[in-house]
């Protein structure tokens, strides 16, 4: 076929056949897709046909590494550190981020983190951050690179450069129900984070009812699929199966989660956020022992845990903030600083045990109190919100708050108020709270899982 004229809708077809692409026509589609110059119905298609068809191996790869360079590649020379970051798939109240960054910066490593916004039932990174007053994400390349130099670690939004094949493919997902596939997470979340230019990658692969892929050996699969990726590009990959069958630690929102993690900064530890910071440390353990900073994974919790008690990753926390323009009286402040107009409580409507949640159903109770949003560039509520009371595996009486909700304007109730009596489940008997961390998925055991294969 070398010379001919490739055609869009051949190439759907061969996919929707079920037949494997070559990586001249995978590189076509993805350059038409940075370039707009295949029509988004044709690119829909695609997608769609690559969610019921899946994608070889080779395929994942040579989709990946297109979309890696479709745009500008960062590059790290000369920073005298390691470069190593940690990317979630998308959870509630899943704030790990503004501890372990500051805690591998203060290990001695250099974590240039690009996030993302609210997408669905999960929450944004920088949405949250844009919540600290004066906080700027948009910095461009050479502004984080100044801020990495002088903190070790830079909280930032994608410049438009940044993968555009990614930025045109996933606005295309989210419209067109082709969010929740191994193959086109695994290429989306990886072309960003190999574009950023990372020697080593701990990725929080969440499991659960409040997970993209709910069901286990799904994120299992996408796990593999993720480490093949990361490896075969040349940075060390780990990842960690994570809980995420309940909002993770007790706030979930944009301010109340930077003011939650900034009280762990602190030394706070309370009860309900303890989760948070388990998994927090052992993510950031694995980032120490990958960026070479500690022989083992085990070894790097304990750094990072140091780390955390001495207030060095509070301090480092503090400096990246000011650097990137943030105020440091609303960090200091905590929860001191949270105004919503409005405050709800959310009580059980009997007795027994707090069984089960649809994680998911939460995630959208927090979006409509408006911490979220509907459209791709509407504005989200700083202190738009709730606090959870309860953790799975408590008894609750009659009558008790399960959950306080935040909100700017009272109308934004009423839907996260039925959402959450739809979500929490109240039994009679007690259930023991899910495991938080499943699973560590790394080139040593990767390939078991490969085989095990997906079902679309
Ligand atoms: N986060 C991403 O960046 N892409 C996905 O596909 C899912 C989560």
């Amino acid at each position: 076929m070398t010379g001919m004229a490739l055609h869009a809708v051949d190439l759907i077809r061969k996919k929707r056949d079920g037949e494997e692409l070559t990586r001249e026509e995978i590189r076509f589609l993805v350059e038409g897709a940075a370039q707009e110059t295949i029509p988004e119905e044709q690119l829909s298609a695609w997608l769609m046909a690559v969610f019921l068809r899946g994608l070889t191996l080779a395929e994942l790869d040579t989709l990946t590494t297109a979309m890696r360079f479709s745009g500008e590649v960062l590059d790290h020379t000369g920073l005298g550190r390691k470069t190593v970051d940690k990317h979630s798939t998308g959870g509630v109240g899943d704030k790990t981020s503004f501890l372990v960054a500051p805690i591998a910066a203060a290990a001695g490593l250099a974590d240039p983190m690009i996030s993302g916004r609210a997408l669905g039932h999960t929450g944004g990174t920088l949405d949250k951050l844009e919540s600290i007053p004066g906080y700027r994400t948009g910095l461009s390349l050479s502004e984080m690179r100044t801020v990495l130099e002088k903190c070790g670690a830079s909280i930032v939004g994608q410049t438009k450069n940044l993968v555009p094949a990614d930025r045109k493919l996933y606005s295309l997902r989210d419209r067109t129900a082709t969010v929740e596939n191994p193959y086109l997470i695994c290429a989306s979340i990886m072309s960003k984070k190999l574009a950023a230019g990372l020697d080593a990658l701990v990725i929080d692969v969440k499991t659960g009812s409040g997970a993209f892929l709910r069901d286990e050996d799904q994120a299992r699969y996408l796990a593999a699929l993720m480490v093949e990726t990361g490896e075969r590009a040349g940075t060390r990959t780990v990842t960690v199966l994570t809980d995420m069958s309940q909002p993770l630690g007790r706030m979930a929102g944009n301010w109340v989660e930077i003011a939650e993690a900034v009280q762990l900064l602190q030394g706070g530890r309370p009860a309900l956020s303890e989760d948070l910071r388990e998994v927090s440390l052992i993510l950031a353990g694995w980032m120490i022992f990958l960026g070479g900073k500690a022989h083992s994974a085990e070894e790097g919790k304990r750094i990072a845990e140091e780390k955390l008690t001495d207030g060095t990753a509070l301090r480092i926390f503090r400096e990246m903030v000011a650097a990137q323009g943030g105020d440091l009286k609303a960090i200091d402040a905590g929860m001191g600083f949270h105004q919503p107009h409005f405050r709800r409580e959310f009580r059980a409507s009997r007795g027994g045990y707090f069984v089960a949640a649809d994680c998911t159903k939460v995630g959208w109770a927090v979006q409509r109190l408006g911490a979220g949003r509907e459209k791709a560039g509407e504005p989200v509520e700083a202190h738009a919100g709730l606090e959870m009371h309860v953790k799975l595996g408590s008894k609750v009486e009659a009558g008790q708050v399960l959950a306080t909700l935040f909100a700017q304007e009272e109308s934004r109730f009423a839907e996260p108020e039925q959402l959450l009596t739809e979500a929490l489940t109240i039994g009679d008997a007690p259930a023991a709270p899910p495991p938080l961390v499943r699973e560590i998925i790394s080139a040593e055991n990767k390939d078991s899982y490969l085989k095990a294969g997906h079902r679309p």
